[in-house]
């Protein structure tokens, strides 16, 4: 089954607008016409509308790293789903192990994220993942389908092809501890079988599963040439134009 590779670039809280936009322009200035791998660009709020500027009739795509599920009201510090599109935002990363473990977010609230996006024609990158004890603690497999199935709760299987999910083992997450090819393999593998039981072979062999963990250039092509893993979440990697852009060729080359 043939799914086009992703590489999306978590810039986190770094950034400033100008910086922001001096990283998109490195960008597309060698991959804006790409079109072999979607590339998503997730800068901070604060940038989003000078990035989009940037990116404006390129291929390479606008990601916001939150949201929140209601339309509007008081909900200080929050953006909505239509203040994201209306700065032509397309992507969304939903439910990172940085907003679960520091703002408490749940499965719950992820889920109602997800579908507040997907009502918006925004594509939910949905983040799932295991923390060190959990691993330990051999519980892996069961958290991660506690994140999957809490996560895509009432998504609809006309909508699930949308869906992106991340898979980041918190405990490769700036860590420089890249999960194994075989350890991420396996959980892919695993959230590919949940998407089958969930939706069905055809509409589970579409979505496409990124993994996100100190992912590099010199770790990449390994990675990306495993059958279940379709791109990359990327952090450190995605703040510099050099590795960010080694890794969109290597997903390139591994398509
Ligand atoms: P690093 O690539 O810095 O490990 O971060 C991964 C991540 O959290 C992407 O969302």
């Amino acid at each position: 089954m043939f799914r086009k590779k992703v590489i999306a670039g978590n810039w986190k809280m770094n950034k400033t607008a100008t910086e922001a936009v001096a990283l998109a322009k490195d960008i597309i200035g060698e991959v804006g016409r790409e079109t072999s791998v979607d590339i998503v660009l997730c800068p901070p709020f604060t940038a989003l509308a000078a990035v989009a500027h940037v990116l404006e009739g390129q291929a390479v795509k606008l990601g916001g790293q939150n949201m929140h599920p209601e339309k509007s009201g008081a909900y200080t510090g929050e953006v909505s789903a239509e203040m994201l599109r209306t700065l032509y935002v397309t992507h969304v990363i939903l439910g990172h192990s940085e907003r679960r473990t520091y703002c408490g977010e749940t499965d719950a609230f992820i889920n109602k994220k997800v579908l507040a996006a997907l009502a918006h024609e925004l594509k939910p990158i949905l983040c799932v993942g295991e923390t060190l004890a959990e691993r330990e603690a051999g519980s892996t497999l069961a958290v991660v389908q506690r994140h999957v199935e809490g996560g895509l709760a009432g998504v609809k299987p006309e909508q699930i092809t949308t869906v992106i999910i991340a898979y980041e083992p918190v405990w490769a997450i700036g860590t420089g501890k890249v999960a194994t090819t075989a350890q991420a393999q396996e959980v892919h593998a695993f959230i590919r079988d949940l998407l089958t039981k969930l939706y069905g072979t055809t509409l589970a062999q579409k979505v496409r599963i990124l993994y996100g963990g100190s992912m590099k250039p010199a770790n990449a092509a390994e990675l990306l040439a495993e059958k279940d893993i379709d791109g990359g979440l990327i952090g450190g990697a995605s703040l510099e134009a050099r590795s960010f852009i080694d890794l969109v060729k290597a997903a390139d080359a591994a398509k």
